[in-house]
């Protein structure tokens, strides 16, 4: 059996990626749990769990004369942008310097690799206004979390180039789904509306916060569609050395999501408008012809996506 690493795959798209790939392959994940947990991973005697911090040598060196891997999917980060702002040198080294440890050390240990995956982010793209984003669309980094995303992206594929490392990097846009963590204000949107919406009764509750007025739109994409782009960059020759937008190429709003999300769990929120947060940006949407011309054909949008996603924390 082929054996996988999935760093940071006790987290939201990790876990779900360890639940998809748990039939087919040997599953090590490492995780320091400081935002994922081990309840989302599937329990199976093909999955070994290593509770330890990526970012330190002396455990990807550990881990890497122990297994032997065929593929490494690199998506531990610390994926808030407000702490990249805060502790912008303790993200740099889990956002960036992980990425060229990792890069490293499979270079000189691994030598059965068939890919690395590094797990980017659309935030890369700044707020350029013109849309969508084409992955050759003006670069503008503008937080550490995005400065990192973008050096790591080019560290990953300048080793295709100068190594023949089976490198790629994928921009992920605004996913959603099962196993996302609404426990931080900055936990992504769909969760925390997700959780307000699980409120007995919402009168009674906190308000729905919306920062801004509530037409700020978003590329938002499914988890299941999120792991159809991985496997294709996992499995298609024409995707080393490249990176690619994975979204799904339409745009949503804010009130729209929340409009939905009513309907779906029947229930009403009280919503409170303050203003729009520092760096936010107003509008996102991704190109995503190029992942297309590989296969990629997304099967969710927001409406059967967030009834997935409702019936999964419900049932
Ligand atoms: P997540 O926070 O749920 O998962 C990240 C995991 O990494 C967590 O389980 C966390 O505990 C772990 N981790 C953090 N630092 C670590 C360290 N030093 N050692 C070991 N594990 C560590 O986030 P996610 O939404 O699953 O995101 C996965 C990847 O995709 C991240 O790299 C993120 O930046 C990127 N991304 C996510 C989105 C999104 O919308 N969810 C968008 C763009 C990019
Ligand atoms: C998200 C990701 C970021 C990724 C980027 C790529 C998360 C937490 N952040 O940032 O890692 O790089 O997409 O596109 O997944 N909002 C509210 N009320 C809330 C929370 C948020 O109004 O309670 C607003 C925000 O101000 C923002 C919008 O909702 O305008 C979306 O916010 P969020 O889900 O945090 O996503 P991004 O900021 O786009």
């Amino acid at each position: 059996m082929e054996r996988v690493l999935i760093t940071g795959g006790a987290g939201f798209i990790g876990s779900n990626l360890a639940k998809k790939l748990i039939a087919q392959f040997e599953i090590v994940v490492v995780d320091d749990l400081s935002m994922g947990s081990k309840e989302n991973l599937p329990l199976s005697e093909n999955l070994t769990f290593i509770e330890e911090d990526i970012s330190e040598k002396s455990v990807v060196e550990a881990l890497f004369s122990t297994y032997t891997f065929h593929y490494i999917y690199h998506l531990a980060a610390i994926a808030s942008v407000a702490d990249s702002v805060k502790y912008p040198k303790e993200t740099h080294k889990v956002n960036m310097e992980t990425t060229l440890l990792l890069l490293e050390a499979a270079r000189t240990q691994q030598k059965n690799l068939k890919r690395i995956i590094f797990a980017s982010s659309a935030a890369v793209y700044g707020d350029e206004p013109a849309l969508p984003k084409h992955e050759t669309s003006t670069i503008q980094p503008l937080t550490p979390y995005a400065i990192d995303k973008f050096s790591s992206e080019n560290y990953i594929l300048a080793y295709q180039k100068l190594f023949a490392m089976p490198t790629v990097a994928v921009r992920f846009f605004n996913v959603y789904g099962n196993n996302q963590n609404p426990s931080s204000p900055y936990s992504g949107v769909i969760s925390l509306l997700v959780s307000a919406l699980q409120q007995k009764n919402p009168a009674t509750n906190k308000p729905f916060t919306i920062f801004g007025d509530g037409n700020q739109t978003r590329d938002f994409v499914f988890i299941e569609d999120v792991l159809q782009a991985l496997q294709i960059v996992a499995t298609k020759n024409e995707a080393l050395g490249r990176v690619f937008n994975v979204g799904t190429g339409i745009r949503t709003s804010l009130h729209d999501i929340i409009r939905i999300g009513e309907r779906i769990s029947h229930t009403k929120l009280v919503l409170h408008y303050k203003p729009a947060r520092a760096g936010d940006i107003k509008d996102s949407c991704a190109d995503i012809t190029a992942l297309k011309t590989l296969g990629y054909r997304p099967q969710f949008t927001i409406l059967n996506g967030l009834e997935k996603y409702w019936q999964f924390v419900t049932t």
